[in-house]
C-alpha cells in the first residue's frame, strides 16, 4: 500500500518539476516509505520469548488415594526395600532386609553378622550358650510365639540350630565334603556365605519323636505335621519343601524354618511356593 503512495508522489514531483527539491524534504517524511520497504523485505521472525514453565504443584501424597499397581491372583505387591540387592559379584548389599533371599546364586558377605542377635526363650535340644541358639530379634520373638502355640496344643518341639557364622558354615560344609563328596554335600549343605543360617533368620527344629535329629522323618511326625500346618501363622516357612529341590537346589528339609513375617509366610503357604517362586510373583510397589 505504501509503495503505491510512493509511486504517486514521485510522479507528482516529476510532473511538478520539484525533483530538484528532494534533498530539502524532511527525511522524517521519507522514513514512512523507507521503513515500509524494510518491513517488507525483512521477514525475520522474532522468536516469542518462552514463558518460564512453572513446576506443576505436586499433590500431597496421600496413601489412601494412591493407586496401587494392578495385580492379579499370581502377584504380590511388595515394597522396594524387601527386594534383595546384589553387587556385581552377586553378593548381597541389603543384608539386614528381613526378606533377604540367600541361595546358591547369591551370597552374604563373609563378614556379615546380624547386629540384633538374641536367644529366643524356647526349649533347645542342647544345653549351653552357643551361637546356634541365636536368632535376630524379630525372628526370635516369632519363634517364641510359634513354640507357645505348639505347647498350647500339646505339641512338643525343640530348637536345634539357629545362627551360624561364615566360619562355622565353612567347617560344616567341609566336613560333609570330606565324608560325602561334592554332589551329596551340595544337596544338603550350603557353601559358606550361601547359608540362610548366617542371616539369623533360620532355625532348625525337631522333636523327641524324631530323636531330636534333623531328618526327613521329622516331617512325618505329628510335631512335624503340626509345624507344617501352623508355622506360617507365626511368620515362618518351610524353606526347602518336598519336591522343591529343582528350584531351591536343596533336598527336602522339614526342619529348616525361615522367618519372613506373617503376611509373606501365609501367602507362600497358601500358594505352596518356595521363597524363590514368591519373588517371581512379587512386584515392586
Ligand atoms: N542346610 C542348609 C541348606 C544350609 O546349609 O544352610
Ligand atoms: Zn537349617
Amino acid at each position: 500500500m505504501k509503495k503505491k503512495h510512493f509511486s504517486i508522489l514521485v510522479i507528482l514531483l516529476l510532473l511538478t518539476g520539484c525533483s530538484n527539491k528532494l534533498d530539502n524534504i524532511n527525511w522524517k517524511f521519507w522514513e514512512y516509505f523507507i521503513e515500509e520497504d524494510a518491513s517488507e523485505e525483512v521477514v525475520e521472525e522474532v522468536p516469542e520469548e518462552e514463558e518460564p514453565v512453572e513446576e506443576e504443584e505436586k499433590p500431597e501424597e496421600n496413601p489412601q488415594t494412591e493407586v496401587p499397581p494392578e495385580t492379579n491372583e499370581n502377584q504380590f505387591v511388595l515394597e522396594e526395600p524387601f527386594f534383595t540387592v546384589l553387587n556385581e559379584e552377586k553378593v548381597i548389599e541389603n543384608t539386614d532386609n528381613i526378606l533377604v533371599l540367600v541361595n546358591k546364586n547369591q551370597s552374604l558377605p563373609a563378614d556379615y553378622v546380624p547386629k540384633d542377635l538374641t536367644i529366643p526363650d524356647v526349649p533347645f535340644s542342647f544345653e549351653g550358650d552357643f551361637d546356634k541358639k541365636y536368632l535376630r530379634e524379630e525372628a526370635a520373638h516369632a519363634l517364641e510365639e510359634l513354640f507357645a502355640a505348639a505347647e498350647a496344643e500339646n505339641v512338643e518341639i525343640f530348637a536345634v540350630s539357629g545362627y551360624r557364622s561364615y566360619e562355622t558354615q565353612y567347617g560344616i560344609y567341609n566336613s560333609y565334603l570330606k565324608k560325602w563328596g561334592e554332589e551329596k554335600t551340595n544337596a544338603v549343605s550350603a557353601i559358606p556365605g550361601h547359608s540362610e543360617h548366617q542371616t539369623g533368620l533360620a532355625m532348625d527344629i525337631s522333636s523327641r519323636s524324631a530323636a531330636l535329629d534333623l531328618t526327613e522323618e521329622f516331617g512325618e511326625t505329628p510335631e512335624g505335621q503340626w509345624v507344617k500346618e501352623h508355622a506360617s501363622e507365626h511368620g515362618f516357612i518351610i524353606r526347602y519343601p518336598q519336591d522343591g529341590e529343582v528350584i531351591t537346589g536343596y533336598q527336602y528339609e522339614p526342619w529348616h524354618l525361615r522367618y519372613v513375617g506373617k503376611e509373606v509366610a501365609s501367602y507362600i503357604h497358601e500358594h505352596d511356593l518356595t521363597l524363590e517362586e514368591f519373588f517371581d510373583r512379587a512386584i515392586k510397589q
